[in-house]
């Protein structure tokens, strides 16, 4: 099977290289939430009308966000994705307008490149199903702009940016997340999909990677990006069908290979992030010895022997766990990520289990474990290194991932 996987997003025409920034059409990801039916043709309409007149968000102008961001300052810069840049400002708390940098409340300023409007299907979703969710583990969205050609997200600002810094980058400002945290953000993060996969909500989210989750300063995760969300089947139907959408590396095979989408597709995406978090090693690294790039076909064999696991988790966190929580948590990270969609568990499960991993923590029921905890093991080739480089790695990106 083969994949073809652009660098950035929302390129209709597949594996064509080069003009990957190109605006195109963006149909594949119809936004049944959208009050326009019309958000479906072609040219899809861009006002205001489009957003649900349910959500409770403010409008901002774009005057506003540009003051409130220092004119969108690159050293207000926080980090960079497939749809444009994300900048720091602030605001009036009460009155929701610009502040003087330093002063008010800080947000975070998501501001979509403007090539052509590419990306507004996706803008829009985040508006329409952010803008009605509140959870506390969903990023809260406090508005958006939408004027001219300018398109715009607020979030509430996460002081501690996005797992993926946390797990990969490399520098003085992120030390490696012991175990205790990764626990903690892994059950953060599965309740924020529980409650999106939950009776009443029954949302696919379609992107869970670890750019996507964000943390507060107490490490408790959200979820942010909802441009790839969709609404779960609904009456008998098994799955939604759709164009396959995704980063490389996260989707599950039955997605890859059919487009047909169910919650059960998130749950391997999780198992690819829990695993991410217990081998501190991305999802698709082609700077890996050959044999290793992807991750999940690498480590599936060592997760489920207690005696082999090790081989897999990080070589930071020697020390922070105990054999028997290391193997439950390995366990987990397998299960999800079965191949057969039946038999991975559903998002309540993994929080259930998850949290007894965290209870036998809290507790320190483990702790007589903890003389059974790993000896120290050998660094492999590939392992990274102590913490203090830059690492060079072309960052994954949400996009159309074709299959043949
Ligand atoms: N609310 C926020 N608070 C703090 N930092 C944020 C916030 N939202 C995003 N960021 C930072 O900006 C980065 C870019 O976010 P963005 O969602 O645009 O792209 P991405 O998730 O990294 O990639 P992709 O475009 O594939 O989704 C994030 O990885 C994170 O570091
Ligand atoms: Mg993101």
């Amino acid at each position: 099977m083969g994949i073809c996987l652009s660098a950035r997003i929302k390129a209709e025409s597949p594996c064509h290289t080069g003009g990957s920034s190109k605006p195109v059409s963006t149909d594949g990801n119809d936004l049944s939430r959208s009050s326009s039916k019309a958000s479906s043709v072609s040219v899809p309409p861009r006002s205001e009308g489009e957003i649900l007149q349910s959500s409770n968000l403010k409008s901002f102008s774009f005057s506003d966000l540009k003051m409130s961001t220092r004119n969108f300052r690159p050293d207000s810069v926080l980090g960079e994705g497939g749809f444009g840049s994300v900048f720091k400002g602030w605001i009036d708390e009460n009155s929701l307008t610009a502040s003087k940098p330093g002063t008010g409340t800080v947000i975070a300023v998501k501001r979509l490149n403007q090539e052509g409007l590419q990306g507004h299907k996706e803008w829009l979703a985040e508006v329409n199903y952010l803008g009605q969710f509140y959870h506390r583990h969903l990023v809260k969205l406090i508005g958006y702009c939408l004027e001219d050609e300018h398109r715009l997200l607020v979030y509430e600002f996460m002081p501690r940016g996005s797992l993926e810094n946390h797990l990969f980058r490399r520098g003085s400002y992120f030390q490696p997340l012991s175990w205790n945290l990764r626990l903690k953000v892994a059950l953060g993060a599965a309740k924020g999909l529980a409650f999106l996969h939950g009776a009443e909500t029954k949302v696919i989210y379609r992107d869970f990677k670890t750019s996507n989750i964000l943390l507060d300063s107490n490490y408790n995760a959200k979820l942010s990006d909802f441009g790839l969300a969709k609404d779960g089947p609904t009456g008998d139907k098994s799955h939604v069908s759709t164009r396959v959408m995704g980063t490389h590396g996260y989707a599950a095979p039955e997605y890859l290979a059919t487009g047909h989408l169910t919650a059960r597709s998130d749950v391997y995406s999780f198992g690819v992030v829990l695993l991410e978090m217990l081998s501190g090693r991305r999802a698709v690294d082609k700077n890996r010895p050959s044999g290793e790039h992807n991750l999940v076909e690498w480590a599936k064999p060592y997760l489920a022997n207690k005696r082999k696991i090790y081989r897999v988790l990080d070589n930071r966190l020697e020390g922070q766990y105990t054999l028997d929580v290391a193997y439950k948590a390995a366990n987990l990270a397998l299960r999800c990520l079965s191949t057969e969609p039946k038999f991975r568990p559903n998002m309540d499960e993994v929080v259930k289990e998850l949290e007894e991993l965290h209870d036998l923590k809290e507790t320190g029921n483990t702790r007589s474990d903890q003389t059974s905890a790993p000896k120290p093991r050998r660094r492999s080739a590939g392992d990274v290194g102590n913490g203090n480089t830059a690492a060079a790695y072309p960052r994954p990106s949400t996009s159309p991932l074709y299959t043949k």
